[in-house]
């Protein structure tokens, strides 16, 4: 345990623990002191749960009546605990992962160095990768929405652009709005790598109310956040599977909401992904575009961490939401977000560290138990014979 602290140490400080915000310092102490205090406190915090907060507490702790106080005892306790539960599954990774320089493991996790080249491409490995990967990212977007909450409710300012908003969280998020928003950025980046961009075409459909924009209660920073790498996505593919100078088709998105659901649904016409592939894409690390440089500070990447899927599930899966994608090779790519639409139904979905999360990192490759198809077609007129 003593010998890999430092790493686990220098992985948080590196990724959970960037805030930016100075009015968080506290905060920043508290999980520094749980980090890098002895590994019983690991083991006081992680014998909790973490508690889950629905979107109304979270509007509760920043309405008129918020108390700081409250906040502020919630998340000593709170905070440490959702640390030390994801800190107990570190140790569940591989021992061969553990052993490795901390500064190759540090530096794969964040600058989004392929595992592959590390670690090579034992199969039960990167399935523990990706296990892990995926509740340690959920596990710091909650990290970092409690503090963002916590620091944006109560250092007193309201929001400029948008007074409306409760911390992060806008009680009438407008989705097309921040669809045509994402669909701007992504064009830009896409104008400036390939020189044009298909267009946008939007449609919203809301049964109920035919002439209100649809709008539910939801934290836009992490919509924007899907929908741009969606956009950038489509972008890539629809320009790639399109000859120079010939007509690009429009990327398609539509917003409907019902009862329960809103969703978001956005149509590609970029030669979509052979079905077989289709369970890499979410995959981290795994991306068909040429690795991007990362000294070139002065222009963002349209494609190549491999991030943008797996991430963009994630942040859709926080509050009860998923993300899919449906392709048709030949012709292009559906990809669907799935929100909550009731606030009441947006409840955090958090990793918890117990026995059952210990017995996913146990699996073992196990034998195949489907027959192998034989290259030569069987000669039933022999067989026959023979019998
Ligand atoms: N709409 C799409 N049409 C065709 N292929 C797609 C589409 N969306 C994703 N893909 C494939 O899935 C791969 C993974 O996508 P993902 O967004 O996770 O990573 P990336 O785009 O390669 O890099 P980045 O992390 O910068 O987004 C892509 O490299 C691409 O091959
Ligand atoms: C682990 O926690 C989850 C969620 O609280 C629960 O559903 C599951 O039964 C627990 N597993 C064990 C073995 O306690
Ligand atoms: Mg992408």
């Amino acid at each position: 345990m003593s010998s890999i602290w430092p790493r686990l140490h220098m992985l948080l400080d590196g990724s959970v623990l960037v805030t930016g915000t100075s009015g968080s310092d506290w905060l920043l102490s508290v999980l520094g002191r749980t980090a890098a205090s002895a590994p019983h406190h690991i083991e006081h915090f992680s014998k909790f749960s973490p508690s889950p907060l629905s979107m109304k507490q979270f509007l509760d702790f920043g309405s008129t009546n918020a108390c700081e106080k409250t906040s502020f005892v919630f998340l000593r306790q709170e905070l440490p605990v959702r640390l030390s539960n994801i800190m107990k599954e570190i140790n569940l990774l591989p021992k061969r992962l553990l052993t490795t320089p901390s500064v190759q493991m540090v530096q794969s996790c964040l600058s989004h160095l392929s595992f592959k080249e590390v670690f090579g491409q034992d199969p039960v490995t990167n399935q523990n990768i990706q296990y892990f990967l995926d509740r340690f990212y959920l596990s710091r977007i909650s990290i970092r929405m409690l503090i963002n909450q916590h620091t944006l409710v109560f250092d007193g300012a309201t929001n400029p652009v948008h007074p409306n908003t409760i911390g992060s969280i806008d009680p009438h998020c407008q989705v097309a709005e921040v669809v045509k928003d994402a669909y701007e950025s992504a064009r830009m980046l896409c104008d400036q790598y390939y020189l044009s961009s298909p267009d946008l075409v939007l449609q919203e459909l809301n049964t109920d109310n035919r002439n209100q924009p649809i709008s539910i209660v939801y934290v836009p920073s992490h919509l924007y956040h899907m929908l741009f790498e969606l956009f950038k996505n489509a972008m890539r593919a629809t320009i790639e599977s399109h000859k120079e100078g010939s007509n690009l088709p429009p990327i398609q998105v539509m917003v409907a909401i019902g009862g329960e659901d809103l969703t978001v649904k956005m149509s590609d016409q970029g030669g979509g992904v052979p079905f077989r592939k289709m369970e890499n894409l979410f995959s981290y690390m795994y991306s068909t575009a040429p690795k991007p440089q990362m000294d070139d500070k002065h222009r963002a990447p349209l494609a190549g961490f491999g991030y943008g899927l797996p991430i963009s599930r994630l942040y859709a899966k926080y509050f009860q939401g998923d993300l899919q994608l449906y392709s048709m090779e030949g012709h292009g790519t559906d990809a669907v977000i799935h929100l909550k639409a009731l606030s009441t139904d947006s409840v955090e979905r958090l990793p918890v560290f117990n026995k059952t999360a210990r017995r996913n990192y146990e699996v073992t490759q196990g034998a195949d138990d489907w027959c192998v198809p034989s290259r030569e077609p069987l000669d039933l007129a022999v067989f026959r014979l023979a019998k």
